[in-house]
């Protein structure tokens, strides 16, 4: 099954809060997702059987890739037993979180048949932290975070650091130096324009082959083969064999060819799209409870019709449309 640009539907975000205990300014800024914010009701959200329903409906479609995600996924109880359900189902499962939770929660999830752990994290000076994640979570947490998953064989462990020119990129060099050697794989993502409450223009985002120079002043980086087309990230090892570094470059080179992603959010609307203006509401026909085969049927229905491909289009007939925050459907 293909979308309208002969794209196969390899790989599933499910968003299983829209809650998250940070508020990264260029996500949640604290303006706009304060105290008179709405989220999700808790009865709004999936329960894990529905969401194991809709994993299973995937399947005959081709899916072999689950991450879940958030907001900040381990706010919401019980994801190891999540995490269970779907990795009987025969998929990959990964999780991406800010890791503030991961400590404690890492050994359970690693029993749980997690197979991969993303963590968010933009900067490793302590203020510098504080200050993009807007929070009082210390980064110290987060470091403990990363450390619980390494102990518990939730790797390869990758981290996600977004960045932005005047407020992190002197943290780049930092987080290689501090990563090298552990076999933890961090990525730079360039910061994108993904929603409507983050003031994104394009002078604040910093070029991957830049950032790349930059680096090359200080550690040898040699290229490394992708192993898939649908890999988001270009992959650069240190000469020495002491770890490799990626960026997700989707502002510079974007990615949309190779597309292989749909995002399913905490209540049951399908995206085919990060910069979707709006989702496709399955509720309806998920919490039915019927056979599986007519989920199957509407999920075919919408990625066959999908023509998805903002990154490639980024111009300023699409930068007025609305957009889904990322809060809501995950990265
Ligand atoms: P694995 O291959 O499973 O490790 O995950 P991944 O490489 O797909 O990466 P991940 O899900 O951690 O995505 C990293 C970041 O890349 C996200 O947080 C987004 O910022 C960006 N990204 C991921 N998928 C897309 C996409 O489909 N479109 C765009 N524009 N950006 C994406
Ligand atoms: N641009 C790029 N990446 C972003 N993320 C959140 N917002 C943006 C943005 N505007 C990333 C986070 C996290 C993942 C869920 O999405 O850093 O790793
Ligand atoms: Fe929370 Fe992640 Fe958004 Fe930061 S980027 S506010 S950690 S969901
Ligand atoms: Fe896929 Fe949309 Fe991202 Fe392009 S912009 S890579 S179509 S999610």
């Amino acid at each position: 099954m293909r979308d309208r640009f002969d794209r196969p539907l390899r790989d599933l975000r499910i968003s299983v809060t829209d809650r998250c205990n940070f508020r990264c300014r260029y996500c949640m800024p604290r303006e706009r997702f304060g105290e008179q914010h709405t989220f999700l009701p808790r009865r709004a959200l999936l329960s894990f059987e529905e969401i194991e329903r809709f994993v299973s409906a995937c399947l005959p479609l081709g899916l072999s890739k689950v991450r879940i995600t958030g907001g900040e996924p381990l706010l919401r109880p019980g994801v190891p037993a999540l995490v269970q359900r779907l990795s009987t189902l025969g998929v990959e499962t990964a999780l991406t979180t800010n890791a503030s939770l991961l400590r404690d929660q890492a050994p359970l999830l690693a029993d749980s048949g997690l197979d991969r752990v993303t963590v968010s994290l933009d900067a490793i000076d302590p203020q510098t932290h504080a200050s993009m994640a807007d929070c009082t979570i210390p980064v110290e947490t987060v470091l403990e975070g990363i450390e619980a998953a390494l102990e518990n064989d939730l790797g390869p462990v990758k981290v996600n650091c977004v960045v932005q020119r005047g407020v992190n990129e002197s943290e780049v060099p930092a987080l290689v130096g501090h990563f090298q050697g552990t076999g933890v794989i961090v990525r730079f993502i360039e910061y994108m324009d993904v929603g409507r409450t983050n003031g994104w223009s394009p002078g604040q985002v910093v070029h991957s082959m830049d950032l790349l120079k930059e680096l090359q002043r200080e550690f040898d980086f040699v290229p490394i083969e992708g192993e898939s087309p649908s890999d988001v990230a270009t992959r650069w090892a240190h000469s020495d064999g002491s770890g490799e570094i990626g960026f997700i470059s989707s502002v510079s080179e974007p990615f949309c060819g190779d597309c292989v992603r749909a995002r399913l959010s905490a209540d049951g609307h399908l995206f085919t799209c990060l910069f979707a203006s709006g989702g496709h509401d399955l509720r309806a026909i998920i919490h039915d409870g019927g056979a599986i085969d007519e989920l199957t049927d509407a999920i075919a229905a919408v990625w066959s019709r999908r023509t998805d491909r903002y990154s490639e289009m980024r111009s300023s007939e699409t930068s007025s449309l609305p957009r889904i925050e990322m809060s809501y459907i995950g990265g």
